[in-house]
């Protein structure tokens, strides 16, 4: 395996870090790999915060969905999905009919975002740093807006948490679905009930019928982990606000 490929393979999502402050230089390393990450129309539709300040994380920390290791992390990165620096250029430029930014506006933001923060992701991995993924930095829209000063054409794509591995971490690898369910030939596939039970018999071999949810299968409960829960209400919640925002009005 050559050397971007290992580092793809060995990534997993870090929760527990080194007692060490991400060094200047790393950071810089990580920032500048991230800025060559592709663009859409080399447009940069995003900002990146970092964040080392001890009481932000803990705020932060509470606001996600009360996860107590993202105060833990040395260095939180915040990837803004940002059309607000090209809605002012527009503006100061006197673009004639200047709209708003609408909603296609966001999701091309979302993505330059995300792939930006991928690209940290295995930057930071390939100098030793480990990361993990913090979705629940879409919820809670007004209180994450006011913390970080986001004004009205930047929302919050995702976060992520950077530390050093610790000196005793042993890597979880944590399966994935097998390739036939994931990987489309031409046309999307849509998969019969029989090859939905197939390919949950991984997933369904954790299943306990002792759990919080009262739940009697896998399916049961996932939703209620995942899709049914007070967090995933609370993203559609937050998104829909945020929405406001991007609706492409005249001005
Ligand atoms: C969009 C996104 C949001 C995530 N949000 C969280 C989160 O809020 N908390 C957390 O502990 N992990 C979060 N994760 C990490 C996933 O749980 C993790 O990637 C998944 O379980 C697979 O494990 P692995 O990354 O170790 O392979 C998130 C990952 C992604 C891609």
């Amino acid at each position: 395996m050559n050397p971007v490929l290992k580092t793809i393979h060995n990534r997993t999502s870090l929760r527990r870090y080194k007692d060490t402050p991400i060094s200047d230089e790393h950071l810089k390393t990580v920032l500048e790999a991230t800025l060559r990450a592709p663009t859409a129309g080399n447009m940069m539709l995003y900002s990146v915060l970092t964040i080392k300040d001890q009481a932000m994380k803990e705020k932060l920390s509470k606001t996600c969905d009360n996860q107590p290791f993202i105060a833990r992390a040395p260095l939180l990165l915040v990837f803004l999905a940002d059309y607000q620096r090209w809605f002012d250029y527009y503006r100061m430029s006197d673009v004639a009919q200047l709209r708003e930014p609408d909603v296609g506006d966001l999701f091309l933001a979302m993505d330059d975002a995300i792939v930006a923060a991928q690209t940290a992701v295995l930057a930071a991995e390939s100098l030793g740093m480990g990361t993990c993924y913090i979705g629940d930095i879409m919820e809670n829209y007004e209180t994450h807006r006011e913390l970080l000063q986001l004004p009205d054409y930047v929302f919050p794509a995702a976060m992520l948490t950077l530390g050093y591995y610790p000196d005793d971490y042993s890597p979880k690898f944590r399966d994935r679905f097998a390739e036939e369910y994931i990987v489309h030939s031409e046309k999307y596939r849509n998969l019969s009930d029989e090859d939905l039970q197939k390919m949950f018999v991984g997933l369904e071999e954790g299943f306990s019928h002792n759990n919080k949810f009262g739940a009697k299968n896998m399916g049961q409960f996932m939703y209620a982990r995942k899709t049914g829960s007070e967090f995933a209400r609370e993203m559609s919640r937050s998104i829909r606000a945020a929405l406001q925002n991007w609706q492409g009005r005249e001005l």
